[in-house]
């Protein structure tokens, strides 16, 4: 079941293979999700160093149980996950890692809202779901990634979005995955020798929610500052300054005073 449209596979695999040997890259037409079949293929043993593309996603999942709409396809959205074993000293920092690896080789104005989308002028281009599964002593991660490339219907999102062809006319399905993919191996292959610290003034400088009013999903209210060394949300709150390493965040509107 695989795919002839023109996805630059080959130009990836050698791209990445040194790096990463016995890498290979695999694009399907459909599946339910990119995610959800790396998953299954590492819980069946199969543990592969592995970029699957879908050019369309029938069930894609996005964090926290939601639903990942992918449109009519390759034309308006990028979908694809990578699969690798990983052995990190310390796993936390991970998919802001991979989103800056995204953001750094796209374009200098996007951002990274803490901590899995990847925001165009305070709208939502792209998000970022993280699994991993341990398969005998060794631990699969999965990173997939979902990328608005052409406009598309925000009924029901919270937060507006964005498409690529707004930030760079003319990339496609097939260009922007030769753009992304061996800078994203790279940093996660980065990460995992040296941790989140080296990447956290990088974070930082692209921080979407820096010195921004927001609130987390439990309620408190704060002012974001930054990432710490280990990616974790520094939030200055009534209470003074505290570290969240896992929550939903919001950024509180701005009310206009009355006139
Ligand atoms: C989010 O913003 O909540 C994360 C969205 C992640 C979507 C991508 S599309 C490719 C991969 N397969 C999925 O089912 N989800 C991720």
């Amino acid at each position: 079941m695989s795919s002839a449209a023109n996805w630059p596979t080959e130009q990836i695999r050698q791209a990445i293979a040194p790096e990463l040997p016995g890498f290979r890259v695999e694009v399907l037409p459909e599946i339910d999700s990119t995610n959800t079949e790396l998953m299954r293929r590492a819980r069946s043993g199969q543990i592969e160093p592995l970029l699957l593309v879908a050019e369309r996603q029938t069930a894609g999942r996005g964090r926290l149980g939601r639903e990942w709409f992918s449109g009519d396809g390759a034309t308006s959205s990028l979908a694809f996950s990578l699969g690798l074993p990983l052995s990190p000293l310390d796993w936390s920092g991970l998919s802001l890692v991979a989103g800056l690896g995204i953001v750094q080789t796209l374009h200098p104005d996007l951002r990274l809202k803490w901590p899995n989308d990847i925001w165009w002028h305070g709208r939502k281009l792209a998000g970022i779901l993280t699994e991993t599964t341990s398969v005998g002593a060794c631990r699969y991660v999965v990173l997939g990634m979902g990328i608005n490339l052409r406009k598309r219907d925000s009924e029901g999102l919270s937060t507006l979005p964005a498409w690529l062809e707004e930030v760079l006319p003319g990339m496609d399905a097939a260009s922007t995955l030769l753009r992304v993919a061996a800078p994203l191996l790279h940093s996660i292959k980065s990460f995992e020798k040296s941790g989140f610290a080296p990447f956290q003034a990088a974070f930082n400088a692209r921080d979407a929610l820096r010195d921004l009013d927001i609130v987390l999903s439990d309620g408190t209210a704060g002012v974001a500052r930054g990432v710490d060394p280990v990616g974790a949300l520094r939030v200055q709150t009534a209470d003074g300054l505290t570290s969240i390493s896992s929550a939903e965040v919001s950024v509180r509107p701005v009310i206009a005073a009355p006139s």
